[in-house]
């Protein structure tokens, strides 16, 4: 099977997958623009944290490789200002300051020439590209040491390569336990608005022939009642030093639900997905475009035109309902302030 890679740099240039188009079509674009980038970003063209992460780096690399700065001072201003642009793409998913951040102490650092600064940019960008890959599949095999044959598996929203720069977080874990020859199910959530269990996850499982039921978000409740899911495993965009899980809306609610069921709820991520700074109280939830929840995908009215509508992109589970948090560099569990501090606090 042809592994999916959603984003790559070709010389100059980014190519990536439309997440908009999936699963009609498999478009793929081409920019030599930053700022094209950004857009792809911000309308979820690119979207799942480490992905955002990955495009924001290749975004400073195509600021350097087309700039025509004469002397480096210029050319680091000229990244500064992209690197800017880029940061005010999406709020939450912490990857994306994550990789500008290292971006920006990059830059910030001595060089002979515009060129050298240019091609360390460039390096940079793709060294977090090929991390992010080479994460993915660690934590995949980590996360299948909770995975049992014949389990089902609940997920929601998407969490694959289409997230990711490939293989995925915790469809990695789904991925690696079907690999390992696991017999395991999953159910996927279709993720109201954007549908991103719908359209993305179904798309990526049906692709590698695992076995999927897709449900609506509120029929959660009712299934976990019947008995018919083992294990939750969910992705993250920012997970908290005390343990707090950000991740796609509706996620909160499968951990209650979970919890009350008795079924162990995991969070899978790389630790580039772990804020050590931000206290819960100060973590920002997007706020999209009320037209998402009013219309399917930007079409069809489901509603009353123009009536209110609210609609957060993320929410917040709070430590106690998580069984444990799926890295690269092992599972932490409770207490998550101690585990996660001991282990990444040294960095
Ligand atoms: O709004 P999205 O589609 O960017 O949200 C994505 C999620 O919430 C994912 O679960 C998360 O980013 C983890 S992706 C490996």
């Amino acid at each position: 099977m042809e592994e999916i890679i959603s984003i790559k740099w070709l010389d100059g240039k980014v190519r990536w997958i439309n997440t908009l188009k999936i699963p009609w079509e498999e478009e793929y674009v081409e920019s030599e623009s930053y700022e094209r980038l950004a857009k792809a970003i911000e309308t979820m063209e690119i979207r799942g944290a480490p992905a955002i992460g990955v495009a924001a780096a290749f975004g400073v690399a195509l600021a350097a490789y087309h700039s025509r700065a004469e002397d480096t001072d210029a050319l680091r201003k000229e990244l500064e200002k992209a690197i800017d642009r880029l940061s005010k793409t999406r709020p939450t998913a912490v990857n994306l300051f994550w990789a500008l951040k290292r971006m920006k102490e990059l830059i910030s650092k001595d060089y002979v020439s515009p060129e050298e600064l240019r091609e360390a940019v460039i390096n940079e960008a793709n060294k977090i590209f090929e991390e992010d890959l080479k994460v993915n599949r660690l934590i995949g095999e980590v996360g299948n040491q909770v995975i049992n044959d014949g389990d089902t598996i609940l997920t929601h929203c998407n969490t694959g390569a289409l997230a990711t720069a490939g293989y995925g977080t915790a469809l990695g874990v789904i991925r690696s336990a079907w690999r390992s020859g696991k017999k395991i199910k999953v159910i996927a959530t279709e993720t109201r608005p954007v549908l991103q269990g719908a359209r993305l996850t179904v798309w990526e499982l049906v692709k590698e022939e695992i076995p999927v039921t897709l449900i609506t978000d509120s029929m959660v409740g009712y299934v976990m009642g019947k008995g018919l899911v083992n294990k939750v495993i969910v992705g993250a965009d920012r997970i908290l030093r005390t343990g707090h899980v950000i991740n796609k809306i509706g996620t909160y609610t499968i951990a209650v639900v979970a919890e009350k069921h008795g079924v162990p709820f995991y969070a899978a991520a790389p630790t580039s997905t772990i804020d050590l700074e931000t206290r819960p109280e100060k973590v920002i939830i997007e706020e999209r475009n009320p037209e998402e929840v009013r219309r399917v995908l930007g079409k069809l009215l489901i509603t009353v035109e123009n009536v209110p509508a609210y609609n957060p992109a993320f929410d917040m589970t709070p430590p106690e309902l998580v069984e444990g948090i799926i890295t690269e560099v092992g599972i932490f569990r409770k207490p998550y302030e101690e585990t996660i501090t001991n282990k990444l606090s040294r960095k």
